[in-house]
């Protein structure tokens, strides 16, 4: 990785709040305890001595790959996020999707299956694809795409994840993201949205234009969950016009 690029990761760490970033010894190496910080992405601010050590995973390796990237994963205990997991929650779909969309993270029917947007909002999401893609003529199932969450394990009462849980567990999403290279990036809702825009802005203010996250076009729009809500009418048809932009964009 360039220096450019390291310290663009570091101001995008800085943005997500983490204060301290460290570089994960191979194993065999010395505890992370051990391990030197490679920049103090805050300075002045020394943790709290109970402060629990992060450990991050190591920046995305040239040659990187889906199974590289799972492997990395394992039985990840980095964030407190795998106390309540029943399975890490990777990602599905076609590997060499030209789109991708993000979730927040894995709810009770993806924790007890492993297996992305399978519950009630999964099944309106793989609704919302396939339907839209056979109405605007787009020969297209969800198996077609790739679905991932910025993180990997169930939150405890699906509360929204922490940014430290976002920024630890994002960088494998940064990686497939990375490795995948979609055309287009839907990003479903306001979290999905700040990891990888980095602002503070919801569904509200960035829908309806187009954004990047690396140079990949990048869409935002309504999570299903929220779209479940039956008072949601207008943000259903809006949450369709997204879906017809961004298929079109990708498959015309
Ligand atoms: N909600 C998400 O954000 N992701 C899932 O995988 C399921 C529900
Ligand atoms: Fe690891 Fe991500 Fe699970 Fe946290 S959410 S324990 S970083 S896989």
């Amino acid at each position: 990785m360039s220096t450019d690029d390291l310290r663009r990761r570091i101001e995008y760490f800085k943005d997500l709040g983490v204060k301290e970033l460290y570089k994960r010894e191979p194993s065999g190496g010395p505890e992370p305890a051990a391990a030197e910080p490679i920049a103090n992405v805050v300075e002045a601010t020394p943790a709290a001595p109970s402060a629990p050590r992060i450990e991050l995973p190591s920046l995305a390796p040239s040659g990187d790959t889906l199974v590289q990237i799972s492997a990395d994963i394992g039985e990840c205990t980095r964030c407190v996020l795998h106390k309540g997991r029943n399975k890490i929650v990777f990602g599905d779909g076609n590997p060499n999707a030209q789109l991708l969309f993000v979730g927040e993270g894995p709810g009770a029917d993806e924790d007890a299956s492993g297996i992305p947007f399978v519950g009630r909002a999964g099944q309106l999401l793989t609704q919302m694809i396939e339907g839209t893609a056979k109405k605007e003529g787009i020969p297209l199932t969800r198996a077609d795409v790739y679905i991932a969450n910025v993180v990997k394990c169930r939150p405890p009462e699906n509360r929204t994840p922490e940014a430290d849980e976002m920024a630890i567990c994002g960088q494998f999403l940064f990686r497939q993201l990375q490795v995948i290279r979609p055309k287009a990036i839907c990003a479903l809702g306001s979290t999905a949205a700040k990891a990888l825009l980095g602002g503070k802005d919801g569904v509200t203010r960035l829908r309806g234009s187009w954004h990047k996250w690396n140079d990949i076009p990048l869409i935002v729009t309504y999570h299903p969950s929220y779209l479940l809500r039956a008072y949601n009418v207008e943000a259903k048809r809006e949450a369709w016009e997204d879906l017809k932009k961004v298929l079109h964009f990708v498959y015309d």
